[in-house]
């Protein structure tokens, strides 16, 4: 059994969607993870993902293992018993731990193979609620933006725990995803604006409102497709990131790089300190602006239509 997950980005509202403020996120399909399943001859669980140099029996792999924590919760919770023998095929192509949902979509792919090779279907809903207790495990304190983008397949209005709608991009556009070569270190970047908050609270909810008030409208520019009034939310919101401390001089270069490039705004996407920014740009000057990128130290770049 096949099944498959796209990337993601998130194009606004990081960090500040962690204290209730709406968020927008967008799937990225040039990149997926694939996964797929069959009965096995041999005994066991057998688990095969090339790109991360992993061929093992589940149960020679350490119980916090992201994979094998997909696995197992899937067994304990639709009450699985005896484990079938298996053989399971992962592979990806999303850059791990820049920003664009690999692990989101790695589970949600995986979950999916095991419901359908289980004969125990499951509704998007479901799925997205069991990839976010998973994605609790890893990541502390995460929004669910990742999971439910990455589930759906669709651009997401996303306020955590009360909103989760889709919605409809008014005309095709286009985004250069340039990545810093840098992990992006989700979790430490996620607690470090939690201790400003703990310290300070007002000043930061008045940042967060306003984030949350960009998110808002940009969801409004998007389905209306005026992506000059978008490009200049994503430079305001970028503006505010810094402020949260979460971006850093490598973020700050490229997106100076994009803007002088001719790109219609540009921002750090995701957790910050690393991982990727994204420029808005005319479909015409996306190879110009992701040039101009690669030559201001992007490690790689993506030119993603969201549509
Ligand atoms: O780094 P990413 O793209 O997985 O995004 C993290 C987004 C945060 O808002 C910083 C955290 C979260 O859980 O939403």
């Amino acid at each position: 059994m096949k099944s498959s997950a796209p990337g993601k980005i998130i194009l606004f509202g990081e960090h500040a969607v962690v204290y209730g403020r709406p968020a927008l996120a967008v799937p990225v399909t040039q990149v997926q993870a694939d996964v797929d399943i069959s009965d096995s001859s041999r005994a066991g669980i057998w688990i095969d993902a090339p790109a991360i140099r992993l061929h093992a029996e589940l149960n020679t792999l350490p119980s916090d293992h992201p994979i094998a924590a997909v696995i197992h919760n899937f067994l304990f919770l639709l009450r699985v018993a005896p484990f079938p023998n298996l053989e399971i095929k992962i592979s990806s192509t999303i850059p791990v731990a820049s920003g664009l949902g690999s692990g989101a979509a790695v589970t949600v792919a995986l979950t999916r193979a095991l419901a359908a090779h289980l004969g125990r279907p499951m509704n998007d809903e479901e799925v997205n609620a069991f990839a976010y207790e998973i994605e609790k495990l890893y990541h502390g304190t995460p929004s669910g933006i990742d999971n439910t983008v990455v589930t759906y397949a669709r651009p997401v209005y996303f306020i955590k725990g009360q909103l989760m709608e889709t919605f409809k991009v008014g005309q095709p556009f286009t985004i250069v995803i340039a990545d810093t070569g840098i992990p992006a270190p989700t979790k430490e970047s996620v607690s470090d604006v939690r201790r400003l908050w703990m310290n300070h609270r007002a000043p930061w909810e008045s940042v967060f409102d306003k984030i949350g008030e960009i998110s808002f409208t940009a969801r409004r520019a998007i389905e209306a497709g005026k992506y000059e009034l978008l490009g200049e939310l994503m430079n305001e919101n970028h503006t505010l990131l810094q402020k949260l401390t979460i971006s850093s001089p490598e973020l700050d270069y490229l997106v100076e790089a994009a803007r002088s490039a001719g790109a219609l705004g540009a921002k750090l996407s995701g957790g910050g300190r690393g991982g990727n920014m994204i420029a808005l740009v005319e479909p015409e000057l996306a190879e110009v602006v992701a040039d101009s990128l690669e030559e201001a130290g992007a490690k790689n770049t993506l030119i993603a239509q969201v549509s």
